[in-house]
Order: structure tokens, then sequence, then C-alpha cells
């Protein structure tokens, strides 16, 4: 069933767990995604970013996003993620989108504080959810890139202060992780989130959760994070099923045998997220 972002993390924040937010492209990737949230009994969230829907068309991963999600027996909201243009976000609400992300967190305090609240104004009445952030996040999701030296982590303050300006639903931080492949192993700011956690009393995100450990995706949980963003790792199961193939029966060019395998390997990926965050039998 389709349900807005609202509803799948009220519950997340009041069962201790998170819920998997999946950067979906094409239509393998949304069959990986829902056969696996049927198969684990999970809620879902099936996100797109602007990079996306440039890809594929909004037209075209709305219709496939919510066509997934009024057969679905299992939650599942379908969200933009990290909007940074007005006119594309409502693009995505009269699309059907369930809810939006506005990425304000490239502008001052104040000024992201304005540009959230009237994305919140607008959506919620409509009744969509919105998510908002503030940090800055290094690394590149597809449009939004920040370099390692201009990524700010989440101030506890201004955090207390955007959520209750702005009322976003969802709020997105910035406490150590980064979008893309990690170089290093990352070290997650934990006292930070605490603090934040202490200050604020909105749905938590994490982006940029592709390649941090199990341990430190646990604690996150545990101390409040109740969405996870995961894009990369399932960009790279794709990737090594489609290789797999064309390494090792190169005469195949049936392009069914060949996004076949790379959707087993993407279905398992986001199985195996769905039990560690703690969403795996919550539907
Ligand atoms: O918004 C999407 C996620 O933050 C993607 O993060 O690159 O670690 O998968 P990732
Ligand atoms: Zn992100």
């Amino acid at each position: 069933m389709l349900v807005t972002l609202k509803e799948i993390l009220q519950d997340a924040q009041k069962g201790g767990y998170a819920v998997g937010a999946f950067n979906v492209n094409n239509m393998e990737i949304v069959q990986a995604i829902m056969e696996a949230a049927e198969e684990q009994r999970s809620p879902v969230i099936l996100q797109a970013s602007q990079g996306g829907l440039k890809y594929a068309g909004v037209d075209y991963i709305a219709a496939m996003a919510r066509l997934a999600g009024e057969k679905a027996s299992v939650p599942v909201a379908v969200h933009l993620d990290h909007g940074t243009d007005f006119e594309q976000i409502m693009l995505c609400i009269r699309n059907g989108f369930t809810s939006v992300m506005i990425d304000g967190s490239q502008y001052p305090l104040d000024e992201n504080i304005e540009i959230t609240k009237k994305v919140v104004e607008v959506s919620h009445a409509v009744g969509m959810s919105v998510e908002g952030e503030l940090g800055k996040i290094g690394g590149v999701e597809d449009d939004v890139a920040v370099d390692a030296k201009d990524a700010t982590m989440t101030d506890p303050k201004e955090a207390a202060l955007f959520a209750k300006e702005t009322g976003v639903d969802a709020f997105a931080i910035a406490i150590g992780t980064a979008h893309g492949v990690y170089k290093g192993e990352p070290k997650l700011d934990f006292e930070r989130l605490k603090a934040i956690r202490d200050a604020v009393d909105t749905p938590l995100v994490l982006h940029g959760a592709s390649g941090v450990s199990d341990d430190a995706i646990k604690k996150a949980v545990e101390l409040g994070i109740c969405k996870i963003n995961i894009d990369t790792q399932i960009r790279q199961a794709f990737t090594r099923g489609v290789h797999s193939v064309v390494e090792n029966q190169p005469g195949e060019y049936d392009p069914r045998k060949i996004l076949g395998p790379a959707r087993e390997a993407m279905k398992e990926i986001v199985s195996a997220k769905m039990q560690l965050f703690g969403c795996a039998g919550k539907a």
C-alpha cells in the first residue's frame, strides 16, 4: 500500500528501528527492492534523486514506483531524494510522489529554514511529507556534490531551531557519513547524534550509509536514526550482476539474461540491509 513518509517514520520511531530508503532509476531496481520488501515483510521507501528523474523521466519513475506501492502488501512511500529545485518538487507532487526532500543544506541556516518552510507549507497542504537537511554531507549524489573540505556536521542547537521553525517530518543530519564510495572507514560522531536526538523529536535520517559498517549502523539506529539511505551499494550490486554475465557468457545478447542476475544481486543486498536496519518483519 502507498503511504506517506511520515506514517512510515512515526512507526519506525515508536518501534526503535530504521526503514531503508533505496534509490531507484529503472524497473529492475524497483522490482528488486519490492521483492526484498515483500519477502522480508518490511516497510520501504522508494526514492529518486533529481539525476534519476532526469535519466528515466519523472512520469516513468512515478508510474513505476506508485504501481509498486499500490500492488504491495507492505507500506511503501515514494520519495524525492535531495530536491533542490522548487518547481521540480512541485512536479513530483503532481506526479504522485508521497513525500519530497528539500535539500537546502548548501545555504546559510536562515535561508535553509526559509526555503524548507516554503516547501513544508505547500506539501503539507496537499498531505505530503517533507524531509529537510541541515549540515553538509560530503561526496557526490547525482546533482548534489560537496567537497570533503566543505562538509560540515550538524550543530545540535541549530538542529533544534531548524526542526521547530520548518516543521519537517524527517530530518537529514551530517554526522560523518558521505555519499559515494568511501576511501577509508567512515567515523560517525555518535556523541553528536545523541545531542541532536536530545534536542529534536523529528525522525532523523542517515544519508551516505553505503559502506558504513554493520556495527556503526546498529548503533546509529539505537541512537534514534529512523531512515537510512542506500544508493551506491545498489549500483554496485547491479554492476556486479551485469559483469558476471558479460564475463562468463560473452556471447549473451538478451538484455533479460543480463539484467535478471543484476536484479537478483540487488535484491540480496536490499534484503540484508532490511535485516540490519531492523525493519524486516515490521510490515
Ligand atoms: O541520498 C542518497 C543516499 O544518501 C546515498 O548514499 O551513496 O552512501 O549510497 P550512498
Ligand atoms: Zn543523500
